[in-house]
């Protein structure tokens, strides 16, 4: 990673220096805290009695990070610092990722917390990261990506995104943000914007449509930001239509500040300041890591020799200043400060595995094989290191668990080595969180002789699968930022492995520890599939406790699992000619424009090898006498209610899902509008109500109009479908209703 590359680089160059920007940003003697302002006023007025003190100085301080030499990872170890100006009672602004910082809760990834379709457990996810934040002294969040990485699945940040639909991922990260928010934690979106694969992630050009753009990539960023309230966005290291995203003016000033109203701050991702005066006026807010010792733009290029000359003018220097003090005091951070302190571990971990439990997707369960008895007398559990832990995602998102990695496997990149046909590769090691499955299992059934093997060898696997009531196959699909995958498909040869096992025994089950969907080759030989995701420090009890029946598993894919990567819109992923080039390359966005997963497979007729939305249980749910509201009038939106009911015999939580069709003038496909997650008792049946809301954030009813440069509604006939998938197939028609004409 860049970032690493060049602290340890400039710590090395200058570990002997004793510079501060500080000191000499700040020469005054720190005045007692009463000139901070008044807490009566609102965050603009507070914000605007700050600016008024402050020397020119001490505004370009604001605006640029300033990591030092001694701490070349900042105090508490953050990876961005803005040393705060005592002077005037403004605090420190310390940023972590996904506390990266120090030993910490490692919760499921935020895939896994898409796949719960649970607003409430996800804002439980934010709690958890926002209080271990607060405990860890850091006060501003890095880690909201929001990217549609799903356009390209190889993307090795997927696990960090929030799925392929703009409505739930941007409701996701927004229960994400809300949750850690209320810890007092500035939090934003990331990158902004179409920062979806990894390969020449500081050249690629994403070109994209103004219509596609704002109804996938950046429909998914508006409604995190506007359902949350967040107050940051991090542009992001690629260009859009030509123009690097932290000097968009366009995505910027036009779509985040003027359209969208977006009150907060623009901080650039790490180095991806484009330049000083042309960034600034595009809309970038603050450059991080910045600094004088880390190469910062803003510092080397002198925003004040252009503030001075007139080329950066000071209205638009107080405008950044005021929307980051601005961002700082209403999401308390002036007022709550962060206290060092210790983490509730034992509480946050039960979170994390309660979050899993939900988030975890049974993809396949033929002749009911889960959930396995208790009193069976012999098991076999296979490979992904199930005996001592679960496998993280790496990158900046990377958590270093509570109580230690259990394995750290060296690089699948080793330093200097060539990537494998131009793909982006990285150095990071592969970390085990310490939940170990084989232990649960162990647990769960007591009375049974439970054997591990590593699964190298496919003989050896068979061997033990053959002599075993069930056997039980691990295998994960490592992915980091910095990298991309090369295919869909497992590693090494665990499928090998797979299809060796499940041909000597038909009790096989398959738990997918990973971050990405993967091709599955063995799929009709095994009899069972569970997707745990990255499942966090808890995973290998919550697995146990699935594949036992102690947890009914209710996940529902956040991205859709295709059959071939030949059916996505690119089999590919594109890379620079040569590879090593530096000059921008165009990655085509419009080949799918807002078609993005579902939409797309729809579009094509294509299926799919498991549809966004779908997931088993082990009870049944009927889904019956669906009933359209339509609103007065009916481009305001409308209500759908219908029966729900479990109709098994075991408790359990089924998400029902509301999709609708536009007007086939819009070439729209049908698009998710509405869920919701219903926990039911067996044999209960509850009218289920979905309400849809023209006004809101995701602008249920409407397409992008580039000409009107609005949301505009369609003329034309509306159709509503129910059901427990995005496949046309496990949907029902609720009814219709006219708009226009
Ligand atoms: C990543 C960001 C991250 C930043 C700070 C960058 O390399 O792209 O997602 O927030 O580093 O760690």
């Amino acid at each position: 990673m860049i970032k690493l590359v060049s602290f340890a680089f400039v710590s090395l160059l200058f570990a002997s220096s004793g510079h501060s920007i500080l000191n000499s940003a700040n020469p005054k003697p720190a005045l007692p805290r009463s000139t901070a302002p008044e807490s009566t006023l609102n965050p603009d007025q507070r914000a605007d009695h700050l600016l008024a003190q402050m020397t020119l100085a001490e505004k370009l301080h604001m605006v640029h990070g300033n990591l030092t030499l001694e701490k070349p990872l900042g105090p508490h170890n953050a990876v961005g610092w803005v040393p705060g100006i005592p002077r005037l009672g403004i605090p420190d602004l310390f940023c972590a990722d996904a506390n990266t910082v120090k030993s910490a809760t490692a919760l499921p990834s935020s895939l896994a917390s898409a796949a719960t379709w649970d607003l409430k457990e996800s804002l439980k996810w934010g709690a958890v990261v926002g209080k271990e934040m607060r405990a860890f002294g850091m006060n501003v969040y890095l880690g909201g990506n929001t990217n549609l990485t799903a356009r390209e699945p190889r993307d090795g940040r997927t696990f960090e995104t929030k799925g392929e639909d703009p409505v739930l991922a941007g409701r996701i990260a927004a229960a994400h943000l809300e949750g850690i928010q209320q810890q007092s934690v500035l939090v934003g979106v990331k990158h902004f914007a179409m920062n979806d694969q990894e390969t020449a992630r500081f050249t690629a050009n994403a070109v994209i449509g103004e219509r596609p753009a704002r109804e996938s990539d950046l429909l998914a960023f508006e409604i995190a930001l506007k359902d949350s309230n967040a107050q940051m966005a991090m542009c992001a290291y690629n260009l859009v239509n030509g123009k690097p995203s932290c000097a968009n003016d366009h995505l910027l000033n036009g779509v985040l500040k003027k359209d969208w109203g977006f009150p907060g701050f623009v901080v650039s991702d790490w180095y991806a300041t484009p330049g000083s005066v042309p960034a600034a006026l595009a809309g970038l807010d603050q450059e991080q890591p910045g600094g004088y010792m880390f190469d910062g733009i803003w510092t080397s290029e002198s925003l004040q020799t252009a503030v001075q000359n007139g080329d950066l003018p000071m209205a638009r220097l107080n405008d950044m200043v005021h929307r980051i003090l601005r961002a700082m005091i209403a999401t308390g951070v002036f007022d709550h400060p962060a206290k060092v302190g210790s983490i509730d571990a034992a509480a946050d971990a039960a979170v994390a595995q309660e979050i899993e439990e939900q988030g975890a997707v049974l993809l396949k369960n033929k002749e009911r094989l889960l959930p396995l008895s208790q009193s069976l007398s012999s098991i076999a559990v296979i490979g992904s290191h199930a005996d001592v832990g679960v496998l993280s995602g790496g990158g900046s998102a990377q958590i270093y668990p509570v109580g230690g990695a259990a394995l750290k496997l060296p690089p699948a990149c080793p330093p200097y080595t060539p990537p494998p046909g131009g793909l982006a590769c990285t150095n990071a090691s592969q970390i085990y969180d310490p939940s170990s499955p084989l232990v649960a299992i162990r647990n769960k059934a007591p009375h049974a002789k439970v054997t591990y093997i590593a699964g190298t060898d496919p003989a050896a696997a068979a061997k033990l699968a053959a002599a075993s009531q069930v056997a039980i196959v691990f295998v994960n699909q490592w992915e980091s930022e910095g990298m991309d995958l090369v295919d869909l498909k497992l590693a090494g040869n665990q499928n090998t492995v797979v299809s060796a096992v499940a041909a000597k025994n038909p009790h096989t089950v398959v738990v997918l520890e990973n971050g990405s969907p993967v091709i599955m080759p063995w799929l009709s030989s095994v009899g069972a599939v569970l997707e745990s995701w990255y499942p966090g420090q808890r995973g290998g009890e919550a697995v146990g406790n699935i594949l036992f029946g102690e947890a009914n598993p209710s996940g529902k894919l956040p991205i859709t699992f295709p059959a071939s990567v030949s059916e996505l819109p690119r089999p590919v992923i594109p890379i620079p000619n040569p590879p090593t080039s530096t000059q921008p390359f165009n990655v085509d966005y419009n080949i799918e424009g807002a078609d993005v997963g579902y939409k797309w497979f729809e579009t094509k007729s294509i299926p799919p090898a498991f549809p966004f939305g779908f997931g088993l249980s082990y009870t049944t749910f009927a889904i019956s006498n669906p009933r359209l509201i339509p609103s007065a009038p009916p481009a305001t939106g409308f209500t759908v209610n219908f029966d729900l009911q479990n109709t098994g015999s075991i408790a359990g939580a089924e998400v029902p899902q509301v999709y609708l069709a536009l007007p086939a003038s819009t070439g729209e496909p049908r698009r998710l509008v509405g869920w919701a997650k219903v926990r039911l008792r067996p044999g209960a049946k509850q009218r289920v109500t979905i309400s849809v809301d023209a006004s809101d954030s995701s602008h249920p009813l409407s397409i992008w109009n580039k000409a009107k440069s609005s949301w505009v509604n369609s003329a034309g006939e509306y159709v509503v479908y129910v059901g427990v998938s995005s496949t046309a197939s496990d949907l029902i028609e609720a009814g219709a209703f006219k708009v226009g004409n």
